[in-house]
């Protein structure tokens, strides 16, 4: 047995500190140390206050995340919670660190809270499609009004401990360590020389009835068409918060909190969660120490070099952009510039710092300026002979031990480091458009790359604030491979019969926020004709090729740039209408291919899709381009619009059931067999009683 709680007694106060690293989870064993501890000193007559504080890094940061998905053990947070609420001798909390999900929920329920100047708070319950199960609900709008308690549970967004102040959320910001303060507080009060804040002294919001049933109703009416089952409860919670005497709130609670631990959404969102704490953890990564860095090079200006610059700046990097020309310098800079100046305009970033920060970019037009660089990200055309003539300048200029990374999102990596005298320093950092703000980087080690280098990409990675995941050099690596998978299968459904618009109805309909034709005109028709012009001389010609985009393209109908792709765009429009002229160009194709056109349901188009992506991602683990499932998950989450809570094609082919979904692919392949052929991890996963889930091994 491991003792996860120390109590000490002191002239009248029980200091209780929890200590179970990393971040005092509230797992079982502290769960159970906690009450015994809590229970002694409520038995002891020398104390007379108790003062709850936590060892380490932070106060405990929630549920223990090892525990998901387990059967409940004794005694339940929600116990301890109405342990602390009941003690009949003042419990004083002494937070630091992340006061959150099931951490905040125990300091709600002692009757005074102390938090140090660094704390944040906060109840990302919702972020797992579950809600605060252990009194959160009623507690937190009793103390800070519902539309505040809401505003957080809702969102699941922390806050600091001086917002926390002002909502009447804590009682003090202490100066210096919170659990001192706490202990200074119990012997004044003992003394004489202080009193507690009583709960009959603080604001009791329930008064205000007609307020909090406002609130209450303006959260229902925000909520809109989302489908996610947690918030529309957390709402029902707290108006039962207000309606219903307290015990039975909280029974409540506890009913509405069960009913969605269990639902696939939660499900899925936890494999999102774990997913991203898992995708850093590479055997190769825990035996190597990264390089250092600080001074970071960016070729090329144009939208992803200006938006990588961006990144590396706004995390602390010195940065030096290179152009081939003045011209292309200054407007490369000029991006960078306007894309920080937006960072002030919404207050994440003061003037002052702007101005600092900016001593920290500087701009060059020869590659002699990175001499100096420990880390080189080429983002240049996408091009091999491009890049390859980059690499093998940079070769004679940049320092030993500098990491040479490109930014290429199909190109081979092999290739661009074999224009090196030095591949070990070669990787592929494939960021996502805009790279300042989109959270995914997909790190591609190629066969020569050494582990150093690829550990210093995940150190980036987690400075930039991204979530970085590994992939094998392959064409289009995990993402766009999964993503050219789903685009074929939308393709194949075109000239069978359905319409642009109907199948971006029906994947938006699914969770996803555009359709791929939505995103297609987005990012320009261009780049993947360039690419599907790169591959056709590799194209195997039994093999059924959709000219759909083609076709378009050679009409000039580029996308939303041209305004006109698959839909029509009025001048400066972002949305676009139907274009019965890309129906035509349709029919055209379909009749000029002998098909005749076939009704074709939003579920049929839905089923395709997933069948596609998730038979692509098992080909990705066959070949070892991906390590495990949930990082294929990961990647289409965080780059691609998957909706999160549906976890991932990886995820969602278990939850259909691979055996199921192995039959679809199978029934499809009489149609289309090189492109639906299942691959054979399914048949090996099935025979074994498996599920993709099973590979993720933690
Ligand atoms: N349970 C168990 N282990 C946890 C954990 C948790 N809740 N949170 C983090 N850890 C572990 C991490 O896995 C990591 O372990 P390794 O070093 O072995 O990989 C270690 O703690 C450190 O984590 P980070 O690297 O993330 O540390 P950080 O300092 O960057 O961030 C943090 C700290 C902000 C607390 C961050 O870890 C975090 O956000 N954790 C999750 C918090 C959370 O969402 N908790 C659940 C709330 S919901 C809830 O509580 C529901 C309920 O009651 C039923």
């Amino acid at each position: 047995m491991v003792d996860t709680v120390r109590v000490s007694t002191t002239d009248g106060v029980a200091t209780v500190v929890i200590d179970n690293p990393p971040v005092n989870a509230l797992g079982a064993d502290l769960r159970r140390d906690l009450m015994t501890a809590l229970r002694d000193a409520e038995a002891d007559a020398s104390v007379q206050v108790i003062v709850l504080a936590a060892a380490g890094r932070t106060w405990p940061a929630g549920a223990d995340i090892r525990e998901f998905g387990q059967p409940p053990r004794d005694p339940w947070l929600p116990e301890v919670c109405s342990a602390v609420a009941a003690c009949p001798k003042p419990v004083i909390v002494a937070m630091h660190g992340n006061a959150l999900g099931g951490g905040l929920e125990l300091a709600l329920a002692a009757h005074v809270r102390l938090a140090d100047p660094g704390t944040r708070l906060g109840l990302p319950e919702v972020t797992l499609g579950i809600l605060p199960g252990a009194g959160g609900t009623q507690r937190l709008p009793r103390l800070i009004g519902a539309r505040a308690a809401l505003g957080m549970m809702t969102s699941g967004l922390p806050i600091p401990a001086e917002r926390a102040l002002e909502l009447g959320l804590i009682d003090a910001v202490t100066e210096g360590e919170a659990r001192l303060a706490a202990q200074r507080l119990a012997a004044a009060h003992i003394a004489g020389e202080a009193s507690l804040p009583s709960a009959a002294e603080r604001p009791d919001h329930r008064m205000d009835a007609s307020d909090w049933l406002a609130a209450v109703t303006e959260a229902r009416k925000g909520l809109g068409v989302s489908r996610l089952p947690a918030p529309p409860r957390i709402i029902d919670c707290v108006e039962a918060a207000l309606l219903l005497p307290e015990e039975e709130g909280f029974a409540y609670e506890r009913t509405a909190f069960e009913e969605l631990v269990s639902t696939p959404e939660a499900a899925a969102l936890r494999h999102a969660f774990l997913a991203e704490r898992r995708a850093a953890r590479h055997p190769e990564l825990a035996a190597t120490k990264p390089r250092e860095i600080a001074e970071i090079g960016v070729i090329g200006g144009g939208l992803m070099g200006s938006g990588i610059a961006t990144a590396c700046l706004a995390a602390g990097y010195r940065v030096t952009m290179i152009e081939r020309d003045d011209q292309a310098l200054t407007a490369g800079l000029a991006r960078v510039a306007t894309n920080r100046d937006r960072a002030v305009a919404k207050g994440q970033l003061s003037v002052a710092d702007r101005e600092t920060e900016w001593s920290r970019m500087s701009g060059a037009t020869a590659m002699s300026a990175l001499a100096g660089a420990d880390l080189v990200i080429e983002a240049a055309f996408e091009d091999e002979g491009v890049k390859t003539a980059i690499f093998a300048e940079l070769d004679g200029v940049v320092k030993p031990g500098a990491v040479l990374a490109t930014n290429t999102s199909y190109l081979d990596v092999n290739r661009i480091a074999a224009a090196t005298s030095r591949p070990g320093d070669v990787i592929g950092l494939h960021f996502f458009s805009p790279a300042q703000v989109m959270k995914l980087l997909e790190v591609v080690v190629a066969e020569r790359t050494s582990p150093d280098v690829t550990a210093t990409a995940f150190a980036l990675a987690k400075r930039l604030g991204k979530v970085a995941v590994r992939a094998g050099v392959c064409d289009g690596f995990i993402g766009n491979r999964v993503l050219t998978a789903y685009r074929t299968a939308t393709d194949f459904l075109l000239e069978d019969g359905a319409s642009p618009y109907q199948i971006d109805r029906a994947m938006v309909g699914w969770g996803f926020p555009l359709g791929p034709y939505q995103v297609l005109d987005m990012a320009g028709l261009d780049i993947s004709w360039a690419r599907r012009t790169r591959l056709a001389e590799h194209r195997d010609p039994s093999e059924r090729y959709v000219a759909i985009g083609d076709r378009l393209c050679k009409l000039g109908r580029l996308g939303q740039k041209a305004g006109r792709g698959y839909y029509l765009y009025a001048e400066g429009a972002r949305t676009g209408t139907e274009d019965p002229e890309v129906l035509e160009v349709i029919a055209a194709e379909r009749t000029a291919k002998g098909i005749e056109p076939r009704r074709i349901t939003e579920a049929e188009i839905q089923r395709r899709a997933l069948a596609a992506m998730a038979n692509e991602g098992a080909r990705i683990l066959e070949e070892k381009i991906a390590a495990r499932p949930s990082d294929i998950d990961l990647v289409m989450l965080t780059g691609y619009g998957f909706p999160r809570w549906r976890g991932g094609p990886m995820q969602m082919a278990d939850q259909v059931g691979l055996l199921e979904l192995r039959d679809t692919l199978r029934d499809y392949a009489r149609e289309e067999e090189t492109f639906w052929r299942p691959a054979a991890l399914w048949d090996e996963l099935i025979k074994n009683g498996r599920k993709f889930a099973d590979l993720n091994a933690d």
